[in-house]
């Protein structure tokens, strides 16, 4: 196996997160959350399928035109034109991979595909060639390379898989990922996978063993481990472990694994235990920024319970435990919440910060906005510095997340008013401005004032849909917090989400409801940048 000092991390957030039941992202989310891949320092970005939609093939194109640095994938099957399409979103990347796949366990075989060991390995062949030529003759000297995965390794014949492997590696492929697609192994049968894959593929010297664990029986983490333990070297894995079903292996318990118990896993990559050097490259006082990021544009909440990233993995609630700490951390902590940028939320402006200050601060945070949005954004900072004593670093990212989003919206909320109580009707008053310029208002009485400003809301943008999620954060403690309202409203079989920051929560709730409505209407006044994952499942691969 060719030799790599450290662990290289790929992230598939904006490929396989991305197929989450309901996590679409337009382009704009898809580049923000790139971007903060590349400050987190994650090796390899996989941002997306170009074969899949012209909305897939712009975001991979946009995130490898602008990330330098780190090498941008691009995700195809095994036929030609996913392969010319990926070759050409990734054509001016500083770095570029193919990753292409085909399915090797007879039960995707026989029925998914169709297709004898014959055939799979003929496809595995032609494709990585073509995938090598292609880049070759695009990129020339600049660099590219291209990963193979045989889907569903976890359950296929072992004899079958060696040879694929090595069919794979023979015609140039330089990373063999293998994929516990349906989560079905457990850590020591996958351990001993990747060790015989080493023991019988007789090239694999010549290539980096990846792994890629699902989380269905909530293994994906344990897997991966053994996995490196038994020397693959790269792991795939998404921000807050989302993905297809239960999701892929998450980048936060896989990286503060190899941080927290370096001396543990140390020995097996050829370190003496008390090697201090970092095992992956990651920055780890980024990632509980990256969940929030992920977490408000895919509008997937984490769990409050979930390691590392959780609202509850750094609080201690009993009395014994509390007392611990407060005479030594390590009682109860084995990692500090400052290593994963979790404490860094202080104070940071005040009402009489100018806007030379708050720019600056927001760029330290890694947001880099042009004047027009900087203004509303410093507008909706001095409004809430006005509200609320302490202004610190999430509510920052609050309304810079909310008013960047409002600016690309075709609907805007102008005004909302609402009158409710336990006495008489929740009334609410909407006023909008609607794409042709036009200023509406109108009123509705609800069950409540959010249903209420529902109402009033859908008289006015007529675009039927099925409310399935609504849930309110406070983006920091005291009742002088801002409110975060996600929702999710279903339309064509399509998942939408919508988000809002304010004080106010009925007005919040107002302006995730406007925000996602915004997002139904760009679908529908764009069909062709849709995926269409249906046409994908139906074309042979
Ligand atoms: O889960 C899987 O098998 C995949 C492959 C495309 C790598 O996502
Ligand atoms: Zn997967």
């Amino acid at each position: 196996m060719k030799h790599v000092e450290r662990l290289i991390v790929f992230d598939t957030t904006l490929r396989d997160g991305e197929q989450s039941p309901g996590a679409t992202l337009n382009t704009q989310e898809k580049l923000e959350i790139a971007r903060q891949l590349a400050r987190l320092g994650v090796d390899v970005i996989e941002a997306g399928f170009p074969y899949a939609s012209p909305g897939d093939f712009e975001a991979v194109q946009l995130i490898a035109r602008e990330l330098k640095g780190v090498t941008i994938c691009g995700l195809a099957r095994t036929l030609p034109q996913d392969i010319d399409r990926c070759a050409e979103a990734l054509q001016d990347a500083e770095r570029a991979r193919i990753h292409t796949f085909i399915a090797t366990s007879d039960l995707h075989m026989q029925y998914k595909l169709r297709k004898s060991r014959e055939d799979v390995l003929a496809s595995t062949q032609e494709a990585v060639t073509h995938a090598c030529n292609k880049l070759r003759e695009l990129r020339g000297d600049r660099f590219w390379e291209v990963e193979f995965s045989p889907e569903d390794a976890g359950r296929s014949d072992e004899a079958f898989l060696f040879q694929v492997i090595e069919t794979a590696i023979r015609a140039g492929a330089t990373t063999i990922n293998i994929p516990d697609t349906v989560g079905y192994t457990t850590p020591s049968e996958f351990g001993g996978l990747i060790r015989r894959i080493r023991e019988h593929v007789p090239n694999i010297d010549q290539a980096i063993i990846s792994v890629h664990c699902h989380n269905d029986l909530g293994l994906a983490a344990a897997n991966s481990l053994e996995a490196v333990k038994n020397g693959a070297r790269q792991v795939e894995c998404t921000i807050n472990g989302i993905g297809e079903r239960a999701g892929n292996c998450s980048l936060e318990e896989i990286v503060m694994t190899l941080f927290v118990r370096r001396p543990y896993f140390n020995p097996y990559f050829g370190r003496p235990a008390e090697s201090e050097e970092p095992l992956t490259q990651i920055k780890t006082t980024e990632i509980y920024r990256t969940s929030r990021l992920v977490s408000t544009h895919t509008g997937m909440l984490v769990q409050p319970n979930k390691a590392i990233v959780g609202a509850n993995a750094f609080a201690h609630e009993s009395g014994i435990h509390q007392d611990g700490v407060l005479k030594n951390k390590r009682t109860y902590e084995i990692m500090d919440a400052e290593s994963i940028g979790l404490a860094e939320n202080h104070l940071v402006l005040g009402k009489l910060s100018g806007r030379n200050a708050f720019r600056s601060r927001l760029q330290e945070l890694g947001f880099f906005l042009n004047e027009t949005d900087l203004n509303r954004a410093f507008l909706r900072f001095k409004d809430l510095a006005d509200k609320k004593k302490h202004v610190t670093d999430w509510d920052l990212e609050a309304i810079v997340n909310d008013e960047a989003r409002q600016v690309l919206e075709a609907y805007q909320l102008l005004q909302v008013q609402v009158s409710c109580g336990d006495q008489g009707l929740p009334t609410a008053t909407v006023k909008i401005l609607v794409p042709q310029g036009e200023e509406l208002v109108d009123a509705a009485v609800g069950t409540g004032p959010v249903d209420a400003v529902y109402k009033a809301i859908n008289r006015m943008i007529q675009l039927p849909n099925e409310l399935i999620e609504f849930s309110v954060q406070s983006v920091t403690e005291g009742i002088d917090a801002l409110g975060k309202v996600t929702i999710r409203l279903r339309h064509g079989g399509k998942t939408f989400t919508g988000h809002g920051a304010n004080t106010d929560i009925i007005v919040a709730s107002a302006r995730a409801y406007i925000n996602a409505l915004n997002k139904l209407h760009n679908a529908l006044s764009h069909p062709e940048i849709m995926t269409n994952q249906e046409e994908i499942a139906g074309q042979k691969v």
